[in-house]
């Protein structure tokens, strides 16, 4: 009954319109398509983390409407334990618009709907899984005292995906996970310091440090992550794979899934390489439309290398 993989997150439709360009402020552009796809920073987690191999489970909320019960059926069928995924009444499933342009950028709004009601008692409820997962994962499309509970709650290895990022947020947040990563733009909002390349993420990175965190993970997209520890001090760079980007959508998403896996699963793998591996894995996801349904199987570490 114990899964060692739990992911306490959120649950989103993604409506996506695939178009040439990203539209200006207050223009209206022709896209050339459109997808429904089930994604949510945190299921997308869990999910790559399934996809892998990994024995995982969600906490979480959906919506009672037309999306709730088909996105519990989505995660079932993607080996995720959905226990601990409850329907809502009277609230949305969360919902994000997504545009993806040609060069495979995106823009992205969420209405986080019933994600907003995951609170400290249902984290609560699923005290028993969290504490009995090798590694728990968890973002901040869901409250912040959701995140703070269940690390606090955590017996492993709790990775902090802190996307989308907050000015304001209680300094535990860094404090209490093993690993805060984010990526470069988060990065900066957290820090208030500028962002943009190798030698500003590393000055990041060490006032995230300053600042309490554990360990510090930075991804920097198509340059792959660099990674931090409290202990060594030392700075790590995973390199990633050139591919050639369709959609960047959820490739942070296969990243943090991947990493959750393998340091759950491989205990034999030092963070940096296991940081590396987990590069493969979101570059091999950028290849290919939409978030959940891009994610491969184990036979991505083996191709790439
Ligand atoms: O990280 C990608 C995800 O962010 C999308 O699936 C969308 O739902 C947004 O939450
Ligand atoms: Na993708």
């Amino acid at each position: 009954n114990c899964s060692d993989i739990v992911v306490v997150g959120s649950c989103m439709i993604d409506f996506v319109s695939y178009a040439p360009r990203l539209p200006l402020a207050g223009e209206t552009i022709h896209g050339k398509e459109f997808a429904t796809n089930f994604g949510g920073k945190g299921a997308n987690q869990c999910v790559a983390a399934a996809k892998l191999g990994g024995n995982t489970a969600l906490v979480a909320k959906v919506g009672n409407d037309v999306w709730g019960p088909k996105y519990i059926e989505n995660l079932a069928q993607s080996n995720v334990g959905t226990k601990h995924v409850k329907l809502t009444d009277n609230i949305s499933t969360g919902i994000a618009q997504i545009i993806v342009s040609d060069s495979g950028e995106n823009q992205i709004v969420i209405v986080a709907g019933a994600n907003t009601k995951l609170g400290i008692q249902d984290v609560d409820d699923a005290q028993e899984t969290i504490s009995g997962s090798a590694v728990l994962v968890l973002q901040l499309e869901t409250s912040q005292e959701v995140a703070i509970r269940a690390i606090q709650l955590c017996r492993g290895i709790s990775i902090l995906n802190a996307a989308p990022a907050v000015s304001e947020y209680d300094p535990q947040l860094l404090r209490l996970p093993t690993i805060f990563c984010v990526n470069e733009p988060e990065a900066s909002i957290f820090t208030g310091l500028s962002v943009n390349n190798k030698s500003e993420a590393e000055k990041a990175a060490l006032e995230l440090l300053k600042k309490g965190c554990n360990s510090v993970l930075i991804t920097l997209g198509a340059q792959g992550a660099l990674y931090i520890n409290n202990t060594d001090k030392q700075f790590h760079y995973a390199p990633s794979p050139t591919v050639r980007c369709v959609d960047s959508t959820g490739a942070g998403d296969a990243f943090i899934g991947a990493l959750a896996y393998l340091l759950a699963t491989r205990t034999d793998l030092a963070v940096p390489k296991a940081v590396e591996l987990a590069c493969i894995a979101a570059a091999d996801s950028v290849t290919r439309r939409g978030t959940q349904i891009s994610f491969s199987g184990p036979s991505v570490f083996c191709e790439s290398k």
